[in-house]
């Protein structure tokens, strides 16, 4: 369904949310193994052919932008291991109409990355942080290694990204300890944090998901030992719920799919590296614009009717139960967060 306003375009689903917001995953691969996100040993990922290509991706962002949409976030796995990506990121740069583009990263490549996203128009990063322990970070990852991603978060800032957000997934007893530490951490560098409850999305042979659940009013009470949090009314059009830090004047939010659903308000859809267009974030509900964009390359009406389209099929919203078995297999890594 869609309307017209000023000439503009709008997607609108058929529970009258206005979908403004469309986050890329460029690829399923990762530096990194986060123990909620995918299994130790991978497994498969998706062939090269299968991928959209870099100018397919921007083609589809283009016709989104044409459709109203205002922001677009770059994911993965992690974004910036691609070939090329910097190119990417300059051609949806340039596309008219878009008020933010923006990463969501590991922070991996970011000492190398930083200034040429910058360059590119990057308006934010987000920047994945659960620990600042060496050992930890290395248990919770897997494979990663702190100081890199410390070396990133100091190029990002040196570059001059502001309003930088890190993203912390808490665990129960693997870094339940460091959420005060991280909200320090945080408030130094003028950066804002979000605590994630994990989500289960798809089955992670050596972890247990209820086990491991720490609820954002945990986190929250634990905060309140050291700071004061005040609500606030911010919004980045994102499922955080921010308060701030009367000391420090820090953002600190909590994205809490069990605890405070918030799919009522959801804004985005998401499109995985083989181009599929996935409705929500915890349905199987998707619409393949690859094969739209292949069968008519350069046919920009034929890929927004496809995406309208889609519109009369986004759900309600979604049915995490951390209790039974995930009801997606997906995992975190294909969706992109
Ligand atoms: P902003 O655009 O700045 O609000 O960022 P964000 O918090 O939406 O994005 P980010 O990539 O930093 O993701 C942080 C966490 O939010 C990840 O764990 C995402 O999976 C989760 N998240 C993002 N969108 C949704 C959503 O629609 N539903 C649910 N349940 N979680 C989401
Ligand atoms: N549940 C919640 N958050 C997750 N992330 C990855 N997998 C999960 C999951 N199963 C987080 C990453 C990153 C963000 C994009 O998603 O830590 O910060
Ligand atoms: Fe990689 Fe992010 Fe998944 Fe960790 S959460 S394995 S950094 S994609």
């Amino acid at each position: 369904m869609d309307m017209k306003t000023n000439n503009q375009e709008t997607l609108i689903d058929n529970f009258n949310r206005v979908v403004d917001y469309v986050r890329i995953s460029v690829t399923d691969r990762c530096d990194f193994r986060c123990v909620y996100c995918m299994d130790d040993q991978v497994e498969k990922f998706v062939p090269r052919a299968q991928l959209l290509t870099l100018e397919e991706i921007a083609r589809i962002a283009k016709a989104f932008t044409e459709l109203g949409v205002k922001k677009i976030r770059i994911t993965g796995g992690e974004p910036l291991i691609r070939r090329n990506i910097i190119k990417l990121f300059e051609d949806i740069g340039k596309l008219p109409g878009l008020n933010e583009l923006v990463t969501t990263t590991n922070g991996s490549q970011l000492a190398r990355l930083a200034q040429p996203l910058k360059d590119a128009g990057v308006k934010r990063i987000n920047i994945s942080l659960d620990s600042l322990d060496p050992e930890k970070f290395k248990r919770i990852t897997r494979v990663g290694e702190l100081n890199k991603v410390l070396a990133g978060i100091d190029a990002a800032l040196a570059v001059g990204f502001k309003k930088i957000k890190l993203n912390a997934v808490i665990l129960k007893n693997r870094n339940d300890d460091e959420i005060i530490d991280l909200v320090r951490f945080a408030s130094e560098r003028d950066m804002d944090i979000s605590f994630i409850e994990e989500m289960p999305l798809g089955v992670i042979g050596d972890h247990d998901r209820a086990e491991a659940y720490y609820s954002s009013d945990e986190i929250k009470k634990d905060i309140e030992e050291a700071f004061t949090l005040v609500p606030t009314t911010e919004s980045t059009g994102g499922p955080s719920k921010y308060f701030k830090v009367t000391e420090t004047g820090t953002r600190v939010g909590f994205i809490s799919p069990h605890s405070h659903n918030f799919c009522d308000q959801c804004n985005r859809v998401r499109l995985t590296c083989e181009g599929r267009l996935l409705l929500c974030l915890g349905q199987e509900h998707s619409v393949d614009l690859r094969k739209t964009v292949r069968a008519y390359p350069g046919d920009m009406e034929k890929l927004k009717q496809a995406i309208r389209g889609s519109m009369s099929i986004k759900p309600k919203g979604h049915e995490f139960n951390l209790t039974e078995k995930p009801i997606i297999f997906r995992h975190m890594n294909v969706t992109g967060g």
